[in-house]
């Protein structure tokens, strides 16, 4: 099964859990891990893989994860990947995001495998963010701050699909993003994004 269908499963699933719990919450008090089960069915915690699309979230700064919610809401973050995301916005108050992205940013940030172990490609990565100065922003080891997201750690497919939508425009939520991932040459995509998941 390919992973866009997998997902598609997932977030029928998902929207279910959620309609459920608004339910739950017009009754009364409703605890935010409970809320957070629905995110978990595809931001796993534990273990992922560095072949899944779906980024991690647990453990991102808070400020960064707040902004995603507002923009893929808003329609500003709007490739078509996001429709799900989108999908469980939709019904989300502004409280509601800053309460799931304080909570998420509190949870321990899983553990992202395999690794690449291929030199000759974490050098090139380690080269080509070197050559763009990628750490004055993603600074402390890549892990970010505020509205500046933790990179490092993070699922390789996910970093090099998200890097491709910054220079295609797909993803339109950052021109400034945009603009910085443009001088890289295509071939530097996949090095940068083994390094960046290699660097913990
Ligand atoms: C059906 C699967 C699914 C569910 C359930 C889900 N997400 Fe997502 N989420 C995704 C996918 C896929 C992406 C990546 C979209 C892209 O590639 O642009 C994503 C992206 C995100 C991002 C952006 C991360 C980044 O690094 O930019 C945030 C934040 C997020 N989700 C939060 C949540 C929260 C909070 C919940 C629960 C309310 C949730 N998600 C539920 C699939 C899901
Ligand atoms: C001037 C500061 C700055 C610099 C320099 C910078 N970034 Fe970013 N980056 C950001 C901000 C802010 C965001 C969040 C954009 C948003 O809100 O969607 C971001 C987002 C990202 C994301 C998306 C993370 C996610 O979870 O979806 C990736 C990947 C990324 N940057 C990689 C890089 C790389 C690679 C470089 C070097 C070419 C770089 N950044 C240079 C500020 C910067």
């Amino acid at each position: 099964m390919s992973q866009r269908f997998k997902l598609k499963i997932v977030a029928r699933k998902a929207l279910l859990l959620l309609a459920g719990f608004t339910g739950v919450s017009a009754a009364g008090a409703q605890a935010i891990e409970q809320k957070a089960t629905v995110c978990k069915a595809c931001h796993l915690t534990g273990t992922l893989q560095s072949t899944s699309v779906v980024p991690n979230i647990w453990g991102q700064s808070e400020g960064y994860i707040y902004i995603q919610l507002r923009d893929f809401k808003s329609g500003a973050r709007n490739a078509p990947e996001d429709a799900a995301m989108r999908g469980f916005v939709a019904t989300m108050s502004d409280a509601d995001m800053l309460e799931i992205a304080r909570y998420a940013s509190t949870q321990p940030w899983p553990k992202v495998e395999p690794i690449s172990t291929d030199a000759a490609l974490l050098k090139k990565g380690a080269y080509a963010t070197a050559l763009v100065g990628c750490g004055g922003c993603h600074f402390n080891d890549w892990r970010g701050f505020s509205a500046n997201p933790r990179i490092g750690d993070q699922t390789t497919a996910y970093l090099a699909a998200t890097i491709r939508r910054f220079r295609s425009g797909s993803r339109a939520n950052s021109p400034g993003m945009s603009d910085l991932v443009r001088t890289f040459d295509e071939g530097d995509i996949d090095a940068v994004a083994a390094y960046l998941n290699a660097a913990h």
